[in-house]
This record gives C-alpha cells, structure tokens and sequence, in this order.
C-alpha cells in the first residue's frame, strides 16, 4: 500500500491524523506504518455508532444449571466418564493469556505475576499445579496445553515458562498461539498513536481465541492429539480446576455442545453476569439488565431463577465450535487505559482511562454453540480472580481464597 492509497483508506473513516508524522519517519517506519495501515479492519469504528443505540437483546428465559447436589449424586459416574476421557487424551487446555490486565498494572503478562509471601508463586505456576493433579489422577497421561498471548506479550510469555521449565509441564504438550489486535481510539473514536510510526493497537478480546487457535494450525495439531473437546479458561484465576474429570464427564454425558462452570449468586442484586437463555439460545444477562422481576423470578424448586454467574471456565466440543466460528461475533466497546502519544508527540501511560478498545467475548461464542450445561462448582474452592491489586477480586482477596484452600504462599 502507498501513501496515497493509505490516506484514501484512513479519509474513509476520518482517521487522517494517523499520517501526522509521516514526514519525520525513516524509510523503514514508513514502510511498517503503512504496512499496518493496510492489514486493518477499520470498520470496527463504527461500532462506536452502534454503541449510541440501545443494544437489541432477545427474550431471557432461566436456563437451570446442575447443582451441587446433583453432581454429588452422580459424581462416581462423572468422574470415570471425564478420566476415560482424559486419558484418551480427548480434553485439552486452552489458557487465555492474551489479556492486557490493565487494572493489575503490572508491565508483564499477568500470568508472572507472584503472589507468594514467602516464596515465589507465580500465576502461571498455580495454573500449571492445578492442571497436574488432574495429570497425577490420570496416570501420567499428559493432557495438551495451548496457550493465547498477544504480540504484546508473547515473547514475555514463552521466555518466562521456558526459563522456569513448565513448572514440570511436559513441553511437548504445550503450544503457544497469537490472538488478533484492533487498534484503540479516543472517546471520539480517533485511534491513538502508540508512536508516531505505529497505532495503538490492543488484543481484540477473549472472543476470536477459537478463530486464532485454527488459524494458526492448532486444530490440526490438537486432531492429532486425538482431542474432541477444550478447556478453555482464564489466566486471572488462581483457583482454576482446569480438566476437572467430574465437569468433563458431566458435560460429555449431557449431549451438551458446551459446559460453562457457574457459581451460585452470593446475593440478589450482586454484580455478577447470570446464565440465561436468550432466545432459545444459552447467553449471559448483565446484572444492569436483571429486572427485579427477574431477580424475583423463581424456578420450580422454589429458588431464584436467574442464580449463577459464569467463572470464564468453558469446554467446548471442538466440532460443534468449527461449525459456528464463520459466524460473526459482536464488537464490544470497553473503556481503558491506552498508553499513546499526546498532542505534543510524547508518549504517556494513563492513569485513569481515556479510550476505547474494542473486543468480542468468548460469552457470544457460547451462545452460538446452542446448548450448554451450566456445572455449578463452589465460589471459596474454584474462584480466585485476580484483576485487582487491592480490594475486590485482588491479590489480597485471591490470597486470603488461596490460604482456605491449603495452598502455602
Ligand atoms: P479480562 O476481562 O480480565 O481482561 O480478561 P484483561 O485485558 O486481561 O484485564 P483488564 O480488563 O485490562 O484489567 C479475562 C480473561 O480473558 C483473557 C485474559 O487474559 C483473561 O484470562 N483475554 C482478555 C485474552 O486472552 N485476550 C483479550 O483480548 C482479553
């Protein structure tokens, strides 16, 4: 792409701006800048129109998760059908690494983050233990592990695992792939300069992990493994049961195309995204959207209807996934903070946020799977988020969880 052809494509969507600098550039930024220019999907922007109008949601029905009680009861046949499983090297592991963890603030990706008091434990670390036991339990059999970075934190990512040895994790078993960027833009919708030959750009959000995992050869990869189904889960959580045979073999034997771990409500009105039907479809209800009378809505045991929030832990049949990933997830517009240049050229990092990004969330992937078993687990044993540093879902509060749980810090 040249100048030209690059201004006619910024003009169209009034980004010009981007070429401010241009005449100060070496051969090679200009180069990379156009480069960039062209491999941009712009037309994200105008979700920003969209964002102006009311989003269209569908009707919200109760969509009853399997409770504790439930799993109790069954849980000697869960757990031989999820092991069997394991075993048969069916279940794989995707973390989501790809995030930012804007609000931790930490410069390196989040998974090195050390939590430990008196000796090193590190996010990573935690993650890679809990997915050993169930390797333990499985009688060595390795269960595959992929991991999403971003370019922005990918190289931080392999360099550290690699230089702590997996943790023990058998590297053969893990593979590393890269999710998309989108560039970031000002409340007006002006996209930001991270220096003055590049945009700002940020990963595009947690939703397009199963587009990037095929697009770069690891469908094939994990098909020669011989797996059938990912455990697809977030970094942040340091409590994560990830290849838990007991949700593997529930899920398995429900015919659903998707388990979603779930915890129960700790109150009515607590802030947390509730499982839901939407029509027809498994979906997610945002606590601004619970209507008291969804809030007051109850099923036919007499409990609340609409009663557990998803913990971003998901095993999806891959087949099923396959099928729907041609179809176009929503853009969400998600205010941060975006490190850029300000109107002098110089580069800053904001304390508070001052743009948007724009991501899909791997909560539309679900509802397009059409069918899901909400598998309630218990919030003090399974749900240690860490997106804090202080306060709620922090690494004080992850680490109180962590202490009830045995683990030594
Ligand atoms: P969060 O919603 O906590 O986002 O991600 P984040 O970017 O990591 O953190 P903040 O909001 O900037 O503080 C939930 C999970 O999804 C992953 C994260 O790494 C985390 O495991 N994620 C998020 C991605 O893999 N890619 C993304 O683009 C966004």
């Amino acid at each position: 792409m040249n100048y030209n052809e690059a201004l006619t494509k910024l003009k169209e969507y009034g980004q010009e701006h981007v070429l401010k600098y241009f005449d100060e550039l070496s051969e090679g930024e200009k180069a990379e800048l156009l480069n960039q220019i062209d491999e941009t999907d712009f037309s994200i922007l105008t979700a920003l129109e969209a964002k102006k109008a009311p989003a269209k949601k569908g009707k919200y029905e109760p969509l009853a998760a399997m409770e504790l009680s439930e799993i109790e009861a069954n849980k000697d046949k869960f757990y031989a059908k999820g092991i069997e499983a394991i075993k048969a090297c069916k279940v794989g592991a995707v973390l989501l690494a790809g995030g930012m963890g804007t609000r931790l603030g930490s410069d390196d990706p989040k998974g090195m983050y050390n939590i430990g008091l008196t000796k090193d434990v590190f996010i990573f670390q935690r993650l890679i233990e809990n997915l050993m036991d169930v390797v333990k339990a499985a009688d060595g059999a390795w269960i595959p592990l992929f991991v999403m970075t971003s370019e922005k934190n990918n190289d931080a990512t392999i360099k550290f695992l690699t230089e702590k040895n997996f943790f023990g994790y058998n590297k053969d078993y893990v593979s590393f792939f890269k999710q998309d960027m989108a560039p970031a833009s000002d409340y007006e919708g002006k996209i930001y300069m991270e220096s003055k030959s590049r945009m700002a750009t940020s990963p595009n959000g947690n939703g397009g992990w199963f587009s990037s995992f095929v697009r770069a050869g690891l469908l094939k990869k994990a098909e020669e493994f011989g797996v059938e189904w990912l455990n697809t889960f977030a970094v942040d959580n340091v409590l994560q049961r990830i290849a838990d045979p007991t949700f593997v073999g529930a899920t398995l034997l429900s015919g659903c195309a998707v388990g979603a771990k779930v915890v129960k409500k700790a109150a009515r009105d607590e802030k947390v995204g509730v499982v839901c039907l939407e029509d027809g479809h498994p979906s997610i209800v945002e606590y601004y959207e619970l209507t008291d009378e969804m809030m007051d809505a109850k099923n036919e045991k007499g409990d609340p209807a609409y009663n557990f929030g998803v913990i971003l832990n998901y095993l999806f049949d891959i087949k099923k996934s396959v099928a729907v990933m041609e179809k176009k997830l929503p853009l969400h517009i998600v205010e941060k903070k975006i490190p850029c240049l300000d109107a002098e050229g110089n580069f800053f990092k904001p304390e508070t946020p001052n743009g948007y990004k724009f991501e899909s969330l791997i909560l539309d992937h679900i509802y397009e799977m059409g069918s899901c078993l909400p598998y309630e687990v218990v919030r003090e044993k399974e749900f240690a988020p860490i997106k804090n540093k202080t306060g709620v879902d922090s690494v004080e509060s992850a680490r109180e969880l962590c202490k009830k749980n045995g683990i030594v810090l």
